[in-house]
C-alpha cells in the first residue's frame, strides 16, 4: 500500500522518498517500481521531506513514529495504519513533542490502479493540510468532522466486519470440521447468497495476510472498548489469525 500511495503522489509532480535502511528486497523492489527515491536513512528523510506518511504494519507503527519523533522531525506527519484512537493519541503526542503536526488517518480500500482508489480518511484539526497532498492524485482523500482521532475509529469498525466478520467464519467452519458436521454447514451456508463467496475469500486472505492482522486486531479491540463496545470480536479474530 505505502509503495501506491507513493506512485500516486508522484503522478502529479512530487517527488516522494522512502527509506531503505532495514528494509526487505521485495520493499526494495516495490519502492523502485514504484518510482520513490530512497532517502537511505531516517534522518536524511526526515531533513528533506516536509511530510511523513506511515503506512505498515499497524504493530510497526508506533516504533516508527517513534523513531521519526528521535530524528526531530518537524513537518506534518500522517499516521495512516490501522492503529485503535488511543495509540494514534499517544503518537500524536511524540511526535508533537518532536515539533511535529500531527494528522490521524486510516485507508480503506485496496491500493490504487485498475480504476481502483482508495480513500484515505483524515481527522483533526490539520486534516485538510493532509488531504490538500493529495489533490490531483488518484487517492480520494477525505476530511472527517468530529473527533481528532475519528479516521483511526472508522477504520476498526469497518474492520470489525471485513476482517473480524471473516474470522468467524473461518472459526464456524473449523468448529463444525472438529464436531464431524463440516459437510453439513458448507451444505446450509451454500444456500445463503454470498457466504461461500466471503468463505473462500477469508480463507485465502487468511493464509496470504492473517499474520499482519493480529495487530491490527488487538488494535480494533482497544478502539471498540474505549468506544464502549464489546472487544471481544476484534480480539477472537486476533486469535484466528494467529493461527
Ligand atoms: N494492502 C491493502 O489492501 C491495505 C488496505 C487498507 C489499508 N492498508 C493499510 O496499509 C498499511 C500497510 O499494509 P500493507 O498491506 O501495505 O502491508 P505489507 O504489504 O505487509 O507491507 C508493509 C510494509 O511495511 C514495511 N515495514 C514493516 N515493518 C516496518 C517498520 N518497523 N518500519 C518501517 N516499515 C516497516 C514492510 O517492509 P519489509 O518488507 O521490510 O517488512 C513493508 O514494506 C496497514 O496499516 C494497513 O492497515 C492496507
Amino acid at each position: 500500500m505505502g509503495a501506491a500511495l507513493g506512485a500516486a503522489l508522484i503522478d502529479p509532480g512530487r517527488e516522494v522518498r522512502w527509506v531503505s535502511a532495514g528494509r526487505s528486497e521485495a520493499t526494495a523492489r516495490r519502492a523502485e517500481a514504484s518510482g520513490l527515491r530512497d532517502a537511505g536513512r531516517l534522518g536524511a528523510l526526515v531533513g528533506e521531506c516536509e511530510a511523513i506518511l506511515s503506512v505498515c504494519p499497524p504493530h510497526a507503527a508506533p516504533a516508527v513514529a517513534e523513531s521519526v519523533a528521535r530524528e526531530g522531525f518537524s513537518g506534518l506527519y500522517v499516521e495512516a495504519n490501522a492503529i485503535a484512537p488511543r495509540t494514534s493519541l499517544a503518537l500524536a503526542a511524540r511526535v508533537r513533542r518532536a515539533g511535529a503536526t500531527y494528522v490521524d488517518g486510516a485507508i480503506i480500500g485496496p491500493p490504487p490502479g485498475a480504476g481502483r482508489s482508495p480513500r484515505l480518511y483524515l481527522s483533526g484539526g490539520h486534516a485538510g493540510e493532509a488531504a490538500e497532498l493529495f489533490a490531483g492524485t488518484s487517492i480520494d482523500a477525505r476530511r472527517l468532522g468530529g473527533d481528532p482521532y475519528a479516521a483511526s475509529a472508522l477504520k476498526a469498525a469497518f474492520a470489525a466486519w471485513t476482517k473480524a466478520g471473516s474470522a468467524l467464519l473461518l472459526a464456524a467452519e473449523a468448529a463444525a470440521r472438529r464436531a464431524g458436521v463440516g459437510e453439513e454447514l458448507a451444505a446450509e451456508w451454500s444456500a445463503m447468497p454470498g457466504v461461500g463467496d466471503r468463505l473462500r475469500a477469508a480463507r485465502r486472505d487468511a493464509a496470504a495476510k492473517g499474520w499482519r492482522w493480529v495487530g491490527e486486531m488487538e488494535e480494533g479491540a482497544r478502539a471498540f472498548a474505549d468506544l464502549g463496545q464489546p472487544s471481544g470480536f476484534h480480539a477472537a479474530a486476533g486469535e484466528v489469525y494467529r493461527g
